[in-house]
């Protein structure tokens, strides 16, 4: 889309060095806007920032700044009319200039070789050419430009009439204000595609929402559905949103440009800035080569950053896709083929109080077990009682539950409408269902806690994290045994795992010489774990393991942090206020402190071995990312290595990767690395040639 790039960096620094010389910003004013454009196509359309978000800030504020003082200079794309009023935001109902159908389902292979049948016979051709792409599962929308402006954002509504949600599509950056339509002879446009919330976009809103006590949202498809009509254009902004566009409804246009297929309206569409099913897009010669695409593409759904549902195939030729037609629903050229439901019905039986290592009461959900996506569902968090009152869940209701990717079992909703009138309220309890201690719950908070620091199971909730795989990883004492160990009385807390009788273990049933032996070099071995997984297995509230790796990095030994302020630990990265105060209130502990003292003589590493060895390794401070399958090492075995170089495991391809590490089947990663030249791509015999 912008093919010099050097020119338009060097125009950025212009701006940057000419800042004071309003006179100069303000003959340059058309220019400074498109050097703003430039930079949202790159950050929100190609993952790809090409100058820091201060300067960015800087730049927009400059035109900002210059606009407010010359009103009349103000244009409609400027970037900074981006920043809706809530004002206004009634939702006008407008009609579409085309409506937006559905698309029939297919399910299988047998539907799909029907559907190829049909259009075969309705077209006399005896092989068709399909384009295909994928199904997203965000909220569908509507664009309109005229003369190259965007006009108009419209949501489906009921296909032939939408709201008018122009102010909240203009928050979305990845859609632009204005496109070089002209230059290609299209003077108006009628754009469908959908807003999507990628799933690190929406794990970071939960964050969010459960840092600020409010309850989680369900999926990111809500959860962009939602946004399109929340009232407040700036909370649209907080929510980053993103939009693919994947189909051309309207479209007048001179004949010197028309292209012939489907993929090349993609390819219109993604050089004319939008983000499309572009570069997801496979053009498949028959409808054997479409079984194959989408049953391969099944396989990598839960690689791909944003929720899909299944496959969409079209038939590739425009000319064609006319003579087929439409009916009333659907359009004769296209079908969605539907991935395994990840979505099920089921009863709500009771709810059971758990208790945490920190003493949060959760709430959980017992299900009549039902199999969904590949697993038996039988039990789900329902969070708190802001959750619970928000979804209005009663014991005995039918619910809507989902397994969206990699996110856990969600409930998306009761269905209250299936109510017998035998339903009954979810009572929270007013104390501690194990130690029977009154539950308190702080000020801003959703969360009641048990504040009873013996209460049982907060100790064996802490025993059972500490030995975890990602704490330090003692093989043999899991979640079953720690229970067992703790009610025979040989585990009281975690100093006590050092001093486990093993002569009394070998009467427990169960228990032979060769699991004695294993778990007895697992707990030694363990001793010699670095300090970041010890302090991640502390349990240090808001203390996760890139929060433990920062903290083991920033001392030489565990117990400098008795003497660090909140002040001194938010100098260090990802460290807030809320984290700073919970780690200093660990560490002011006397108990906290004489149960480190004493794993100290127990022998545990409490000095930070591995510092040295960070700040001197070639790789410090790089970014890693791994994808496909390695075939010398283990996926976690390439990562330990990189990070033992100093090196970041980071969990998405974006312009701060420094290395992306391919093993075979790589897919989309690959592929969105390619286009951000700044990453270096490495096969795992120069990953390991590189760290020696
Ligand atoms: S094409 C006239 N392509 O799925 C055909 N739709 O269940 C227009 N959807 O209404 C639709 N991804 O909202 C098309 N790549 C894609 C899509 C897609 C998601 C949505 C769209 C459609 C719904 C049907």
């Amino acid at each position: 889309m912008y093919s010099n790039k050097e020119q338009w960096l060097q125009q950025s620094k212009l701006f940057l060095s000419n800042s004071l010389n309003s006179q100069f910003v303000l003959s340059n004013i058309n220019t400074l806007r498109a050097v703003l454009q430039f930079h949202e196509y790159n950050y929100y359309v190609l993952n790809n920032a090409l100058i820091s978000d201060n300067e960015y800030d800087f730049l927009f504020n400059l035109l900002t700044k210059a606009e407010k003082e010359n009103p009349e200079i103000i244009t409609k794309d400027s970037p900074t009319q981006r920043v809706g009023s809530s004002l206004n935001n009634g939702f006008e109902t407008v009609q579409h200039l085309v409506p937006m159908l559905s698309l029939e389902n297919s399910y299988n292979e047998t539907d799909l070789l029907d559907f190829d049948r049909k259009a075969k016979e309705a077209s006399g051709l005896q092989e068709i050419e399909y384009c295909v792409e994928p199904k997203l599962d965000g909220a569908s929308i509507s664009l309109i430009y005229e003369n190259d402006l965007l006009t108009r954002a419209t949501t489906r509504g009921n296909g032939v009439e939408g709201d008018d949600i122009t102010t909240n599509i203009k928050q979305i950056r990845s859609i632009p204000l204005s496109a070089p339509f002209s230059k290609y002879g299209i003077r108006q446009i009628e754009i469908r595609g959908e807003v999507m919330m990628t799933k690190e976009a929406f794990q970071k809103y939960n964050e969010k929402l459960t840092q600020q006590g409010l309850a989680t949202v369900a999926n990111p498809r809500n959860t962009a559905a939602g946004s399109l009509r929340i009232k407040d254009p700036k909370e649209v902004a907080q929510r980053n949103l993103d939009a693919f566009l994947y189909h051309i409804s309207y479209i007048t246009q001179n004949n010197t440009h028309k292209v012939n297929t489907h993929s090349q309206q993609l390819n219109l569409l993604w050089n004319c800035g939008f983000r499309s099913t572009e570069n997801e897009k496979f053009v498949a010669k028959n409808i054997n080569e479409v079984i194959e695409y989408v049953t391969s593409f099944e396989q990598k759904r839960d690689d791909l950053p944003y929720e899909i549902d299944g496959m969409v195939i079209k038939v590739n030729s425009l000319l064609l896709q006319e003579q087929l037609g439409m009916t009333s629903h659907h359009p004769r050229w296209a079908i969605a083929y539907k991935f395994k439901a990840r979505q099920a019905t089921t009863v709500l039986n009771a709810v059971e109080f758990q208790v945490g290592r920190t003493g949060a009461i959760t709430p959980v959900a017992k299900l009549e077990p039902v199999f969904i996506g590949g697993v038996t569902v039988s039990s789900i968090s329902v969070h708190n009682v802001e959750y619970i009152k928000e979804k209005d869940l009663k014991i005995g209701d039918t619910v809507l539950i989902e397994r969206a990717g990699d996110v856990i079992p969600q409930i998306v909703k009761s269905i209250t409408t299936a109510r017998k009138g035998n339903e009954h309220e979810i009572v929270f309890p007013e104390n501690c269902p194990v130690c029977k201690n009154q539950l308190f719950k702080e000020e801003g908070e959703a969360v009641w806690r048990c504040i009873n620091i013996e209460c049982e199971a907060q100790v064996v909730e802490k025993i059972i994290h500490f030995a975890s795989k990602d704490a330090m990883d003692i093989k043999g004492l899991g979640d079953a045994i720690v229970r067992k160990f703790y009610e025979k009385n040989l585990l009281k807390d975690i100093p006590t795992i050092y001093k486990l009788n093993l002569t009394n273990i070998g009467e427990i049933e169960g228990f032979g010489k060769k699991s004695i032996d294993n778990l007895q070099a697992a707990i030694a071995s363990s001793k010699q774990q670095p300090l970041n997984r010890l302090i991640y297995g502390l349990g240090i509230r808001f203390v996760g393991e890139t929060t433990a790796k920062t903290l083991a990095n920033s001392v030489e030994h565990l117990l400098e942090f008795k003497n660090k302020t909140t002040d001194d630990l938010q100098t260090l990265e990802d460290v807030g206020t809320k984290v700073a105060k919970s780690i200093h209130h660990f560490f002011s502990n006397e108990s906290n402190i004489n149960m480190i003292l004493e794993l100290e003589q127990l022998g545990l590493q409490l000095k930070n071995t591995k510092k040295q060895t960070i700040n001197i390794g070639e790789l410090a401070g790089q970014t890693f990312l791994f994808t496909g399958t390695l075939s010398k090492l283990k996926r976690n075995q390439a990562e330990a290595l990189a990070e033992q170089h100093g090196g970041i495991i980071v969990s998405g391809v974006s312009a701060k990767l420094n290395y992306l590490i391919v093993g075979d089947d790589a897919g989309s990663k690959l592929e969105k690395a390619k286009k951000i030249n700044t990453i270096k791509i490495l096969n795992e015999e120069e990953f390991l040639q590189m760290i020696g």
